[in-house]
């Protein structure tokens, strides 16, 4: 943790949320997850446009089916929100239905939910492997509305199975490239004084 880290609260959310794959079996209250609703809402979303609609729930039977059809929850959420595109209001809006900002909105809204879900001492974990047919089915989604992405909720348990798929960990660093103006932009603007 770097000292930045230390003294400022969403860096620190930032690097100490993690995702949660076993939760308790304690109940989630309404606010919390209105709480995390709400947060989804302040996501950045390309032209602002807000495609995307919620669906919330919080009914044992209803997650344990949805559980059934969602092999990637490893984890029995206590509530789920399923991050859905409004299809028929993007194509009003002029988006294809492979318009890659719909998706990345879907991005935006899960990350900035899993780091509510952390600030209110919630775990939280994404879901993205599921029958997509059987749970417009099993939330009875409204036509049109396709589920793309699940963010299950709960208090996490003392335990956590380990990170999937652990690699070696990169620094910014590995994962940065930067870029200044390099002899070919000197050249070029030597070009553009000489022609002036
Ligand atoms: C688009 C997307 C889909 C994901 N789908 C699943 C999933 O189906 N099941 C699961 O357990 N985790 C899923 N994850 C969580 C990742 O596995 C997790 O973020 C990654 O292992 C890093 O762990 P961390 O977020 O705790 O650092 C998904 C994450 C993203 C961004």
């Amino acid at each position: 943790m770097t000292g930045t880290d230390r003294v400022n609260p969403v860096l620190r959310a930032i690097r100490t949320r993690r995702v949660v794959r076993t939760m308790s079996d304690q109940p989630v209250a309404r606010e919390q997850i209105e709480a995390v609703l709400d947060a989804g809402r302040y996501a950045p979303s390309a032209g602002n446009r807000h495609l995307h609609r919620f669906v919330a729930t919080s009914d044992p039977a209803i997650l344990r089916v949805l559980r059934m059809v969602s092999p990637g929850m490893i984890q029995r959420p206590a509530a789920a929100v399923t991050i859905c595109i409004d299809q028929p209001l993007a194509v009003e809006y002029g988006f294809a239905r492979t318009s890659p900002g719909l998706y990345v909105d879907v991005g935006t809204i899960a990350a900035t939910m899993l780091l509510a879900a952390h600030g209110i001492g919630l775990g939280a974990g994404p879901v993205s492997s599921f029958s997509r047919a059987a749970v417009g089915v099993v939330l009875r989604l409204p036509e049109g509305w396709s589920p793309e992405l699940v963010v299950c909720l709960g208090h996490p348990a003392t335990e956590q199975p380990p990170p999937m798929g652990r690699r070696p960990s990169l620094s910014w660093r590995d994962l940065t490239r930067w870029v200044v103006r390099g002899p070919a932009d000197e050249e070029q603007r030597a070009d553009h004084d000489r022609e002036a």
